[in-house]
C-alpha cells in the first residue's frame, strides 16, 4: 500500500473511505466533527441514538453519504485523553479490515489525530503505518485460487505531527517496521518442506544483495572445524544440510556491535523424543526468531541506523533419523563445556549455546537471543509478553522499556543462581533439560553459561511469534520491540 499525507481538514478529501474517530461517552473527534459539520450533523445524530459507543476498535461504516467521501468508517477510540497504545493500535487494525472488507481502494485515515496516552503523534503515526500492513496481510501464494480480496492501495493519513520532516520520517520508520514485520511473516508462515536452513541461507544472501550487507554461510564441514558440537548433534537427525548464517550490517566505523542470535529450527518435531501430533504442524514456526533477526537486520539497514549490527541465525531440522542424537548422548560444545542431551525436543538451547559462543568473536556491546524455546514461556505468559531474561540489569531494563514503547512488550523471569542446579548431570558438565519447574528459567539458565563474555539478554517469544487456531500465523513480533531497541542504542551513539 501506498502512505501519504494531508494537511486539508476530513470533509474536503475526495476518498473511498474516510476513517474518523468516536469518543465514549458521546464525544466525536476533531476530525469526526469536522465531517459532521459537513454532513449537517448526520454523526452525531448517530452516535445520539446509540449506534455507536465508542469503545476502543468498535467500528460502523456508514456507505452512503452526501459528503466527498463515498463511505465514511466510523472507529471507537475510547474515551477522550485515555486510549491507551495497544488499543490504538488494534483500533487501526480493526480499521484497516473494515475498509478491505468495504473493498475501499482508497483510504484517508484521520485516526493517528486522534491523541494517544503517553505518545507523540508522530508515535501514532508510525503505528499506524505497523498496525495497518499488519492487519492487512495475507499468506495465500501457495493456493491456487486465493480469494479475489481487493485491499485499499492507497491511504492518506491526517495528522497534526507538526514539522513535515518529522511526519515523513515516521511514515518511513512505520513503513520500514511494516516491511521487516511481512518479511519475517512471509519466512515464518512457508511451510517446513519450502522453508529449510538451505532456504534461510539464500534468503540471507538477498536480503544482504538487497541492502548492501556482508552475508557468511557457514556449512556442516565449517562448523565441524571450528567444533560446534552442540549444533551439529541436532542436525545429525535429518537429511536437510545445517547452516550458520551470518550477517553484518556496518552503520558506525569500528564501535562494537550489537549482536541478535535467532532460533532457526525450520521444523521441530521433537527428534528422538518426538513430540505428539496434535498441533505439530506450528513447530514450522519454530524458526520465528531466525526470521526476527533476519527482518530486524533489513530494518536496521534501511532506516541507515548509525550502529553496527550482527545477525547469527543457526539453522536446522529437528527430526528423528536414524543417525539422531539419542537420550543420553554426550556431546562437545564450541564452548569445551560438554553436554548430556536428556531430551532431543530440547533443541533450541542446544543449535543456540554454539551461535552464542560463536558471537564473541565479533566482541560485541550486547547480545540478544530471540527463541521459540519453551512452551512453558507459553504457560507463564501466554501470548501478550515474550519472556526476558538477562546477565545485566541495564540491557534488560532497555528492552523492557522499548517493547513498552513499541507496544510490543515483554517481561522478566528471575535468571537467579539457585535454578542452576536444576542442569546438574552425573555425567558431563551439564544436562540440557532442568525439570518440569521454571522450564523457562532453566532453559535461559543453560543459555547462561554460554553468555559471560559480554550483556546478554534472552528473549522466549514462544508464546508471541505466532498465532494458533482459526488466525494460524506468525506475528512478527518482537521486531518492532527491536528495531525500538535500536533506534535508541543509534540516539546514544
Ligand atoms: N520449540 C519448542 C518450544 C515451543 C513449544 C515453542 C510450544 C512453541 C510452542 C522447544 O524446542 C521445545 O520442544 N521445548 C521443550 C523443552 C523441554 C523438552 C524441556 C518444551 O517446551 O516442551
Ligand atoms: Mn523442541
Ligand atoms: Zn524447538
Amino acid at each position: 500500500m501506498e502512505y501519504a499525507l494531508t494537511d486539508k481538514t476530513p470533509d474536503q478529501l475526495a476518498t473511498e473511505c474516510l476513517i474518523v474517530g468516536i469518543h465514549e461517552n458521546s464525544g466525536l473527534s476533531e476530525a469526526a466533527a469536522a465531517v459532521d459539520r459537513a454532513l449537517g450533523g448526520a454523526i452525531s445524530a448517530i452516535v445520539q441514538r446509540g449506534d455507536i459507543e465508542g469503545k476502543p476498535g468498535q467500528t460502523l461504516p456508514l456507505v452512503s453519504t452526501s459528503g466527498k467521501a463515498e463511505r465514511v468508517l466510523l472507529v471507537g477510540m475510547g474515551a477522550a485523553g485515555e486510549l491507551k497504545p495497544a488499543q490504538y493500535k488494534e483500533a487501526v487494525a480493526r480499521a484497516a479490515q473494515a475498509a478491505a472488507d468495504l473493498r475501499a481502494a482508497t483510504v484517508a485515515n484521520f485516526l493517528p489525530s486522534v491523541p494517544v496516552k503517553d505518545r507523540s503523534p508522530a508515535w501514532a503515526l508510525e503505528q499506524a503505518v505497523v498496525a495497518t500492513e499488519d492487519a492487512l496481510y495475507r499468506f495465500d501464494r501457495l493456493k491456487t485460487r486465493a480469494p479475489a480480496r481487493p485491499v485499499p492501495q492507497s491511504c492518506i493519513f491526517g495528522t497534526p505531527v507538526g514539522p513535515e520532516a518529522a511526519a515523513r520520517e515516521a511514515l518511513a520508520a512505520g513503513s520500514a517496521i511494516a516491511r521487516a514485520v511481512s518479511f519475517a511473516k512471509d519466512l515464518a508462515n512457508l511451510p517446513g518442506n519450502m522453508c529449510t536452513p538451505s532456504y534461510l541461507a539464500e534468503q540471507a544472501q538477498g536480503l544482504g544483495t538487497r541492502a548492501g550487507l556482508k552475508v557468511s554461510v557457514l556449512e556442516k564441514t565449517d562448523m565441524e572445524t571450528l567444533g560446534m558440537g552442540a549444533l551439529l548433534a541436532v542436525a545429525r537427525g535429518t537429511h536437510e544440510p545445517a547452516k550458520l548464517i551470518v550477517l553484518e550490517y556496518h552503520g558506525n566505523g569500528t564501535s562494537a556491535p550489537i549482536a541478535l542470535v535467532g532460533k532457526g529450527v525450520t521444523f521441530d518435531a521433537g527428534g528422538i523424543s518426538l513430540k505428539p501430533p496434535a498441533n505439530m504442524d506450528e513447530m514450522k514456526f519454530d524458526m520465528c526468531g531466525a526470521a526476527t533477526v533476519l527482518a530486524t537486520v533489513q530494518a536496521a539497514a534501511e532506516l541507515t541506523l548509525p550502529i553496527n549490527l550482527i545477525g547469527i541465525v543457526p539453522a536446522t531440522e529437528n527430526l528423528p533419523g536414524g543417525s539422531a542424537i539419542k537420550p543420553g548422548d554426550i556431546v562437545t560444545s564450541l564452548s569445551g563445556q560438554t553436554i548430556e542431551i536428556l531430551n532431543t525436543d530440547a533443541e533450541g538451547r542446544l543449535i543456540l549455546c554454539d551461535a552464542l559462543s560463536y558471537a564473541e568473536r565479533f566482541k560485541p556491546a550486547a547480545v540478544i537471543d530471540i527463541a521459540t524455546l519453551t512452551g512453558a514461556c507459553v504457560i507463564a505468559l501466554g501470548a501478550q509478553a515474550g519472556g526476558l531474561m538477562s546477565n545485566d540489569e541495564a540491557l534488560a531494563h532497555e528492552l523492557e522499556q522499548a517493547g513498552q514503547e513499541a507496544a510490543d512488550r515483554i517481561w522478566p523471569l528471575p535468571l537467579w543462581e539457585e535454578y542452576q542446579k536444576q542442569l546438574d548431570s552425573n555425567f558431563a558438565d551439564m544436562a540440557n533439560i532442568g525439570g518440569r519447574e521454571a522450564g523457562t528459567i532453566t532453559a535461559a539458565c543453560f543459555l547462561s553459561r554460554f553468555t559471560e563474555a559480554y550483556p546478554w539478554a534472552h528473549l522466549d517469544i514462544a508464546g508471541i511469534a505466532y498465532k494458533s487456531g482459526k488466525e494460524k500465523g506468525a506475528t512478527g513480533r518482537p521486531i518492532p520491540l527491536l528495531v525500538e531497541f535500536l533506534r535508541r542504542r543509534a540516539r546514544l551513539s
